[in-house]
């Protein structure tokens, strides 16, 4: 196995029916602590192409890390980029996981006590939106995190982001997007349920999540989060993956 190949996904974590049972109301998604003891189980069967965003984040992290410096993973959720990151990433570097859900740390601070990893990571409870937190960073990744960005705010944390890097140091972006066309759009989210399906989630969960994440969850076009990435600095800037309505990107900052 080349050296650059994280050891493949496994979760145990129980099965998510977050929205299983029709609900009274309108309830805006939270990552409380219901969805975090499921969250593992959840990203796996909603994000396509789940374990493959993670193999090439580790790919592309492994070889932007530089020893001496950090390396961020913003809305890390229960540390699965981090853990998988671990055995790739040169000792040197030091690892820093950021969420603003105190449930999700909680569960990433146990996952990775209980997994024995090469280095101390470093969690911090803190709002993207609050701080600047970024600071002597090779490589910094954002899996599904900046669309939950205030659109208004979106444009400062990612300038933070370029500002936070060194030379040559990169960010490594995954987004759900929305598409320019509407028949197009209209398709990918029809695909995007479909394989929702196919991973188990009724008619009635894939409803109630979406209605869930209406206002919580803000797309942006393939070529708004682009225009995005260069209007801060960002020099080089790629798509590495993409699945219909989510893409995956890296943005080098190039002195
Ligand atoms: C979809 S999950 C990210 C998945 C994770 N990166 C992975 O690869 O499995 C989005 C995460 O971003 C966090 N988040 C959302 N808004 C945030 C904010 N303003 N500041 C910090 N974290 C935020 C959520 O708590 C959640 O854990």
């Amino acid at each position: 196995m080349p050296d650059h190949d994280p050891p493949p996904l496994s979760s145990t974590a129980p099965r998510d029916e977050l929205f299983a049972t029709p609900a009274a109301g309108n309830n805006d998604f939270r990552f409380d602590q219901k969805t975090a003891a499921v969250f593992d189980d959840m990203v796996t069967r909603s994000v396509p192409l789940y374990d493959e965003i993670q193999r090439t984040t580790c790919e592309l992290a492994a070889d932007f890390a530089v020893d001496g410096s950090n390396l961020y993973d913003l809305g890390c959720s229960t540390a699965t980029t981090l853990m998988m990151l671990d055995p790739v990433v040169s000792p040197g570097v030091r690892f820093v996981g950021v969420d603003n859900s105190p449930d999700m740390i909680t569960k990433a601070r146990s996952k990775v006590g209980s997994a024995g990893l090469t280095r101390i990571v470093d969690f911090k409870v803190a709002d993207l939106h609050d701080e600047q937190l970024i600071e002597n960073a090779s490589v910094v990744v954002m899996i599904l995190t900046l669309q939950f960005i205030r659109p208004l705010l979106r444009e400062r944390v990612v300038q933070r982001i370029y500002d936070g890097l060194n030379d040559n140091g990169c960010l490594i972006l995954v987004e759900k997007q929305t598409m320019e066309s509407s028949l197009l759009n209209r398709l990918f989210i029809r695909y995007y349920y479909d394989l929702k399906a196919r991973h188990g989630y009724s008619a009635v969960e894939i409803a109630q999540k979406r209605e869930a994440l209406e206002n919580v969850l803000i797309p942006y076009r393939p070529e708004e989060n682009r225009a995005l990435l260069h209007q801060v600095g960002f020099r080089h800037v790629e798509e590495t993956l993409r699945w219909y309505n989510f893409a995956a990107m890296v943005a080098v900052k190039a002195s």
